[in-house]
């Protein structure tokens, strides 16, 4: 079996994964710059920031694969982001391939191209339009996952996040949710396709309001099991008691949008 390192381990989704993926890879090394809560005596753990290089190649030594969730997950002043995901990300994707490590799976976001218009079906092939200054690190981070696949022979597959949980809670995440199985499926395909290469998947579950093409995930054998229809009338029933947001409801990418925005809605791109 793959021995498999997790960064970003005490957060939202390396919780969550943390129930869910040992069952699938049982040799799993999590890392991150704090411990997990609640971490039992069989969980292996290795502290690393991922800012310090060396750190980050002691706790990658030795795995197949990495899941890439570490970093800051919001928007953040830019030294922030530029620690966590901009030197952080270089630092992973270059500490894989000095310790010759085959595979990558990069936790990308739909911030990555959150000022395309809800009105508006996009692919993978579509160029960015990030939204935030951490939507722009996440397009950074998928540059770099191209640089190491085609000049380095990793194999590294990006997957645009939307909202993962349990169920969506609002309007704009039953377009986006990810329901936590449909996550592993995205991962495995990461990590064990024989085809991959150099991937962009979304990581969104079976969502009719969707906005995104996701063919190339479907290509790796992607079968999503969430329905994000099912828990319609709850999501807009939260919807309604949310103020209106002008700009954050006309993009995708939300609230991101319209955070430090300056521009005028009847400016936006199509
Ligand atoms: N949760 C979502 O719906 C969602 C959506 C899109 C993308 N993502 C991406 O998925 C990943 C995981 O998301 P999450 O919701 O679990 O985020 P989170 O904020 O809950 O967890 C991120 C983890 O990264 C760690 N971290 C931050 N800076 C670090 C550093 N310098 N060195 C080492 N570890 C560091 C934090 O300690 C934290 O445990 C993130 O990269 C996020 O951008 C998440």
């Amino acid at each position: 079996m793959p021995t498999i390192v997790v960064t970003g381990a005490a957060g939202g989704i390396g919780t969550r994964l943390r129930q869910l993926l040992p069952s699938v890879y049982p040799d799993i090394c999590w890392s991150d710059r704090v411990a997990p809560p609640h971490l039992a005596s069989h969980e292996r753990f290795v502290k690393a920031d991922l800012s310090v290089m060396s750190e980050v190649e002691q706790a990658i030594d030795g795995a197949h694969g990495i899941v890439h969730l570490g970093g800051h997950s919001i928007e953040g002043s830019w030294e922030t982001i530029l620690n966590a995901n901009i030197i952080g990300c270089y630092n992973l994707f270059e500490a894989a391939r000095r310790r010759g490590v085959e595979r990558v799976v990069f936790a990308s976001s739909n911030h990555a191209i959150g000022f395309y218009p809800r009105q508006r079906r996009i692919g993978t092939d579509d160029p960015v339009r990030p939204d935030s200054r951490y939507g722009v690190s996440k397009a950074f981070g998928e540059a770099l996952g191209a640089l190491y696949a085609y000049k380095h022979g990793l194999r590294i597959t990006s997957i645009r996040i939307g909202n993962f949980g349990e169920a969506p809670v609002d309007e704009r995440r039953l377009s986006i949710w990810l329901k936590p199985e449909d996550l592993v499926q995205l991962i495995r395909i990461g990590l064990e396709h024989p085809d991959i290469r150099c991937e962009i998947f979304y990581g969104a579950s079976d969502n009719s309001r969707g906005w995104w093409d996701n063919a190339a995930a479907f290509r790796f054998g992607y079968r999503p099991q969430g329905r994000s229809e099912e828990y319609v009338a709850a999501a807009l029933a939260a919807q309604a008691k949310l103020p209106a947001d002008p700009v954050g409801d006309w993009y995708q990418g939300g609230p991101f949008c319209s955070d430090e925005f300056d521009d005028g809605i009847e400016r936006s791109p199509v």
